[in-house]
């Protein structure tokens, strides 16, 4: 498929909406690619921790950008990468890339970067794309935007609960904190801050479950004769 043929579809929210589990979904219903587009700002703090970058220093993150070679992959289920040949796997879903992801996401040359690599995956055919800028920034022209909210008590259990699993402790209410501050972090940067897309069908998926939420999307594209 060519790049102009190409169909994305942009789900933007806030942390613990449901995008994950929803573009995935999605993405598995209709045998399309499914893109996390925060792994990459994931990758790129992963990247800095490793080097001993500090996070904050604009100018060192810079020229790490321009230094290494960040190669995109897929398996024709979900588009992955390599930085300098090296997989970074689970270490991207850790605290130490929790605790500073938004301080590399805020910065403008980080933000040039990734959205050239995320545009540069159409390549790979049909994608579901989930991040906070997807519908406003990287594919604005997309017919298919979506802004998947939940109430933040809700979207605190969810984390909590997906922690828990994951790391075996977690303390809800230290979840709800963490999860307000960065809501309040990635809405307020001067750099792309999470806002509804012009044209997004916004998703209140508080008292949905994740088969209504990928059947209001999956619907639209059957609608239009996609899927
Ligand atoms: O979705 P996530 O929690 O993996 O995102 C990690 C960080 O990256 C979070 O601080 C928001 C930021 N991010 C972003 O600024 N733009 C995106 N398109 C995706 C994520």
């Amino acid at each position: 498929m060519n790049k102009q043929n190409t169909i994305v579809v942009a789900v933007d929210g806030p942390s613990a909406s449901g995008k994950s589990t929803v573009s995935r979904r999605t993405a598995a219903a209709v045998g399309w690619i499914y893109v996390d587009s925060g792994a990459l700002y994931r990758g790129v703090t992963w990247k800095c921790l490793k080097e001993g970058i500090d996070v904050k220093d604009a100018q060192a993150v810079t020229n790490l950008l321009i230094k290494m070679n960040f190669q995109l992959t897929c398996n024709g289920e979900a588009v992955g990468y390599l930085i300098d040949g090296e997989d970074p796997g689970m270490e991207i879903r850790g605290e130490a890339v929790r605790a500073h992801v938004a301080d590399i996401a805020a910065q403008q040359p980080v933000r040039v970067f990734i959205v050239d690599k995320l545009r540069q995956m159409t390549k790979f055919g049909n994608l579901v794309m989930e991040g906070r800028d997807i519908g406003t920034v990287v594919f604005p022209d997309s017919p298919f935007k979506y802004y998947l909210d939940a109430d933040p008590a809700e979207r605190a259990r969810r984390r909590h609960a997906e922690l828990a699993q994951r790391e075996g402790n977690s303390d809800v209410t230290k979840v709800l904190d963490a999860l307000k501050a960065r809501d309040q972090k990635d809405s307020n940067r001067a750099t792309s801050p999470l806002q509804i897309a012009l044209g997004a069908k916004i998703i209140n998926s508080t008292g949905m479950t994740i088969e209504q939420v990928v059947d209001t999307i999956v619907g639209d594209l059957k609608a239009a004769g996609l899927a």
